[in-house]
């Protein structure tokens, strides 16, 4: 039996809006699973700070979970790598000579030393201590002064190895040798995403910074709009937050949506003339600045952002991607990966989110924010963008590259910092969240505690 929309939920609902759409969503965007049985208990605060819970994390979650460790256009030819780090843990994610994509464990088996401490292009791995060298295949290729390393058997002392998927141009990795495999786990992600095909995009931008609170709390910022007209009013003359669809879909554990409709005022602004809709729009969002709106309906004033984000998008990506809804090249069409991937499927707005923790430390997470833009027609694309770290002092408007996304996200940063300390000076053991806006993260806390043996 369909489950019913929450009532009170303002309208027109997003299908509405959708349904009258010059250029109708796709299929895999109109139908709602609203939550249903999540339950309203409230959420432990020990797990955003405790250091005995990060820990845990650590082994149930981090060594457990397949995690996002880089794109496939990253590593485009043999020696190719990127490092990534996840705790204590550090991987070597590279293509090797054959081609494959290998993810080996980054310390020297001499003394430990990190082999490499940020990505490139090598011919082998080389220790920069004593010199012992690993092939692309993680094979020992080389023993400085070998005549003293009689008890070295060089067979045996290849660099280990974590198994590696790849999904959607991404490519994840997972430290447990006895993981569930890669397909399942992503459930019903790559059938959603058949219309997206992250694949066909490239990263064009990827900016990475230090935030000062724990990585779920950075991730929860990001997953629901309840917060929109309190954080980001500027923006409720032109994001309808208050009519946005939350889908907890049954049965699936790691993946969750939401749709937040664009160009189009909020309900609970009120009347808003479509004047302020177009001006807002234009003033905060660099993609749609130049947008050659006529005046109308608000109806009309979204599918004439969209017309002009069809061409615009075309121009750029040098393919035709007019016959696309207005859905992606306006909205929010955001998912979440359990544990802290956060892929948005269109092309308007086409950000990918990652959180985790840095280092040990349960109060502060590497937050980043890539920007997914699409290949041209025969594949080819400009090199994938290099990370770009903020210094923990710069904002994200310092990042250029992200256009508004930036200043948003900004405006969010201050209250991460609030959310941290409030949560340490709390008498109240545990947070309380809204039943349907809040429900993305009911459900990744009930994932959580699955994972972490906890009883939800
Ligand atoms: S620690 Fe790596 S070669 Fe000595
Ligand atoms: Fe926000």
């Amino acid at each position: 039996m369909a489950i019913k929309p929450p009532e009170g939920r303002p309208t027109p609902s997003v299908q509405d809006i959708y349904a009258q759409d010059s250029r109708p969503a796709p299929d895999v965007l109109r139908f709602e699973s609203p939550p249903a049985g999540l339950g309203t208990e409230d959420i432990s605060v020990e797990r955003y700070f405790d250091q005995g819970w990060h820990n845990l994390e650590m082994d149930r979650v981090w060594r457990k979970c397949w995690q996002m460790a880089c794109r496939v256009e990253e590593l485009q030819k043999p020696g190719d790598h990127v490092v990534y780090n996840i705790g204590d843990e550090s991987l070597l994610v590279t293509r090797t000579s054959k081609g494959e994509i290998r993810a080996f464990v980054n310390a020297c088996l001499h003394r430990g030393v990190l082999l490499r401490t940020t990505g490139g292009c090598v011919e082998r791995f080389k220790c920069p201590f004593h010199g012992f060298t690993w092939s692309l295949e993680g094979k020992l290729a080389h023993i400085p002064s070998q005549w003293d390393f009689d008890h070295v058997n060089r067979e045996e002392f290849s660099l280990p190895e974590v198994k590696v998927g790849q999904w959607g141009g991404f490519v994840f990795v997972n430290f447990d040798p006895n993981c569930e495999p890669l397909d399942s786990y992503l459930e019903i992600l790559p059938k959603h995403f058949e219309q997206f095909k992250l694949e066909d995009r490239y990263k064009a931008a990827h900016v990475c910074k230090v935030v000062p609170c724990n990585w779920k709390l950075a991730q929860e910022a990001f997953i629901e709009s309840f917060h929109i007209p309190v954080a980001h009013p500027q923006t409720t003359t032109y994001v309808a937050w208050d009519t946005t669809q939350y889908d907890i879909f049954p049965g699936v554990r790691h993946v969750n949506r939401m749709l937040t409709v664009e160009a189009m005022p909020a309900p609970s602004a009120g009347e808003v003339e479509t004047d302020k809709t177009i001006k807002h729009m234009q003033r905060d969002v660099a993609f749609h600045a130049r947008a050659k709106i006529e005046h109308g309906s608000q109806a009309d004033v979204r599918n004439q952002f969209a017309d002009s984000a069809r061409d615009k998008l075309s121009k750029s990506a040098k393919r035709d991607l007019r016959g696309m809804s207005n859905a992606e090249v306006v909205d929010v069409i955001q998912y979440s990966l359990f544990p802290n991937l956060v892929p948005w499927g269109g092309h308007g707005a086409p950000i990918c989110y990652r959180f985790r923790p840095y280092e040990n430390d349960p109060e502060r997470a590497v937050m980043e924010i890539m920007l997914l833009f699409a290949k041209a027609e025969d594949g080819s694309h400009p090199p994938p963008a290099a990370p770009h770290w903020l210094t923990e002092e710069q904002s994200w408007s310092d990042a250029p590259e992200l256009g508004s996304a930036g200043f948003v996200a900004d405006q969010d940063t201050e209250n991460l910092r609030r959310i941290q300390k409030g949560l340490r000076a709390t008498h109240k053991p545990g947070i309380t969240l809204a039943n349907y806006q809040e429900s993305r993260i009911r459900h990744f806390h009930q994932t959580l505690d699955r994972y972490m043996g906890v009883k939800p």
